[in-house]
């Protein structure tokens, strides 16, 4: 067995490798470098192996299509664990195991799963490698497909383990796909683990460790991502008193120039990436993009809070993604990236529905059988995903990398709502915005496996990502005010992009006009934008949204901007209903604030 351990002088990390070695039995160990030569020979191999399919050069250079077994299609969150000592202490919404159970269950699963494949040891660093919240974690992994788009959502190589050497510090993400290969037994294209319950996405909050079993897929295998940045990362900033949340940071620059940093939560498949770089209708207004799934959050010497993205690379679902809805996510992804589960055309190029590309007349789709407009199908999954390099990005801000991070302004919160929730508001004090997003609410979407359709409360986006009692993490929340002046916090906003009108038509045309929303949230942030006092918070006044050119009728723009006051009786009940899980872990101040709220409502 090749065990070189790498270039590294750490040996709490090469006697880990070993120790993880002897479990998993591989055959053999590769350190990964971080080059670009590892990354195409990597991929070269992958292509031989049936795994990636190279794509047209000339169209799509440095690009490879990757298509996943069908079970093994999105994240899982009944299959994702929070093993904290105490049961209490992952709270309501997380699915909790016994610690010492789990290891013992997991210690079995890993015993000689890697079998007859190499084991990846990946060093990588979660946030600026110069940064003071950067965090480096070790992935090891049986799945070169995870190298690959580690290497383009991390910082990953040498340069990590060098940082490793001064310090030691680490947090341990073992993956495994989970199928282990006999002797002479022949690999498929997508080693998986097909059946559910063996699947395990575990975190173990007492020594910040993280065990993934039997999927390759997205954030079940690419554990810097949600597990680390998200899970780990929430216990540790409650520890430390910062704040890791599943959102994206942007930068809108007026007219004259002035430049307003955002913040926006919202949940899975719902709209980050494409706010995240989206282009202004609005002539003069300027966007630019830092991040598009995660920000890590600190007070900064100047009391303000300061936003930095742990990422290097989008990994954005496909499908929507279109010249005209997304052109900078296209452009992004225009080479160097990596495809999951999309149509393959006949030039050897990629296709998803509402690209805004006349479809293949015949392609392959996504389990790799022949596909046509017409045959009833969608030929990509509808959690297809790019993976891309944020570098890349057309509108990339020149500060998406400064280790300090950018100044916050406003946080979003927002969710996918057919109705009652109007298209923005604004809330009227730090305590009332936390309540907002602690209130969200969103209909599921295809990114994770399993959830029944419908509305489902998913406070500030966090609910399958927040690594401990959620009654806890509204308090962290709160605890804001304490920590620095209040009225250097941000301002709380809430949008919904996604009403409908009777008849189910999209009634705001979103993307690109969102801008128009943005641009209010920065007027109220300069103490020029109107705004009346409903009961559930400011609205824009009918004409405080700029509507030049702005192809939605009066009557539309007024049931965006209405509060159903029934309907928010209804919300209200629902998020009381939520809110009883958390029993007396429930901050008092989001009881009175829902209290308050009802009582505004009219109600009782
Ligand atoms: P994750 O990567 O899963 O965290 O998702 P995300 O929040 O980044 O979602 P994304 O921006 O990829 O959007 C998911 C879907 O929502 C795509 O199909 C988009 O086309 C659609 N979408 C995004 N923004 C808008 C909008 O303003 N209006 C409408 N109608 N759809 C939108
Ligand atoms: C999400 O589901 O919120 C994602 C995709 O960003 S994954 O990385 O698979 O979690
Ligand atoms: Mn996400």
């Amino acid at each position: 067995m090749d065990t070189k351990p790498g270039h590294t002088k750490c040996e709490k990390l090469i006697r880990w490798v070993e120790e993880i070695a002897k479990l998993t039995q591989p055959n053999a160990v590769h350190w990964c470098d971080g080059s670009q030569k590892e990354y195409d020979e990597l991929c070269d191999l992958m292509v031989k192996h049936g795994t990636f399919i190279k794509l047209n050069e000339k169209l799509r250079p440095n690009s490879y299509l990757a298509r996943s077994h069908p079970s093994d299609v999105a994240r899982v969150e009944d299959r994702t664990f929070i093993c904290s000592e105490s049961k209490a202490d992952a709270g309501p919404t997380n699915n909790w195991a016994d610690p010492a159970q789990m290891r013992a269950e997991l210690r079995e699963l890993f015993k000689g799963c890697m079998a007859g494949r190499t084991m990846y040891v990946i060093p990588f660093c979660m946030g600026p490698m110069d940064s003071p919240i950067a965090k480096v974690g070790i992935e090891i992994t049986d799945s070169p497909y995870v190298v690959a788009n580690m290497r383009i959502m991390t910082r990953m190589g040498q340069a990590v383990l060098d940082k490793l050497d001064g310090t030691g510090e680490f947090i341990p993400c073992v993956h495994s796909v989970g199928a282990p290969l006999k002797p002479g037994q022949a690999d498929v294209p997508w080693p998986c683990e097909p059946e559910v319950p063996r699947k395990h996405i575990v975190h173990f909050p007492s020594d910040r460790s993280i065990w993934s079993y039997g999927s390759g897929y997205g954030g079940n295998a690419l554990l810097g991502k949600k597990c680390l940045a998200l899970r780990i990362a929430s216990i540790a900033a409650r520890a430390e008193g910062w704040m890791a949340e599943h959102m994206l940071i942007l930068c809108l620059t007026s007219p004259e120039g002035k430049k307003h940093y955002m913040c926006a939560a919202f949940p899975s498949a719902c709209g980050k990436t494409n706010l995240a770089m989206m282009q202004p209708t609005l002539p003069g207004w300027k966007l630019t993009c830092l991040g598009d799934d995660i920000a890590w959050l600190r007070i900064g010497r100047d009391g303000r809070l300061y936003a930095m993205n742990p990422e290097t690379g989008f990994f954005g679902v496909a499908p929507g993604t279109s010249e005209k809805t997304n052109p900078n996510a296209l452009a992004t992804a225009a080479r160097n990236s990596i495809f999951t589960n999309v149509v393959l055309t006949p030039e050897n190029d990629i296709w998803w529905e509402d690209m805004g590309r006349p479809a293949p007349a015949k392609g392959i789709d996504w389990q790799g059988q022949e596909w046509t407009p017409d045959c009833g199908r969608k030929g990509a999954h509808p959690n297809s995903r790019f993976t891309a390099p944020a570098s890349q990005c057309p509108v990339i801000d020149p500060d998406w990398e400064n280790p300090r991070g950018v100044p916050i302004s406003a946080f979003i919160f927002g969710g996918r709502r057919a109705s009652t929730i109007p298209l923005v508001y604004e809330g009227f004090s730090w305590e009332h915005g936390v309540f907002m997003g602690s209130a969200a609410g969103s209909e599921t979407t295809a990114a994770a496996i399993g959830l029944a359709a419908g509305v489902r409360r998913d406070p500030m986006a966090m609910l399958p990502f927040c690594g401990y009692h959620m009654g806890d993490y509204f308090a962290h929340w709160l605890s804001f005010a304490q920590r620095t002046d209040r009225s250097k916090l941000p301002k709380v906003f809430f949008a919904n992009w996604f009403r409908k009108s009777a008849d189910g038509k999209w009634l705001w045309p979103g993307f690109g006009e969102n801008s128009r929303v943005l641009k209010w949230i920065c007027e109220r942030i300069d103490g020029t934008g109107k705004a009346v006092k409903t009961p559930i918070g400011w609205l824009p006044t009918p004409d405080a949204l700029d509507t030049n050119g702005l192809k939605v009728s009066r009557p539309e723009l007024a049931e965006l901007l209405s509060v159903d006051v029934e309907g928010w009786k209804k919300e209200a009940d629902d998020v009381a209903e939520n809110y009883a899980k958390f029993g007396d872990r429930l901050p008092k101040a989001m009881a009175d604030e829902l209290k308050a709220l009802r009582q505004r409502l009219g109600g009782s």
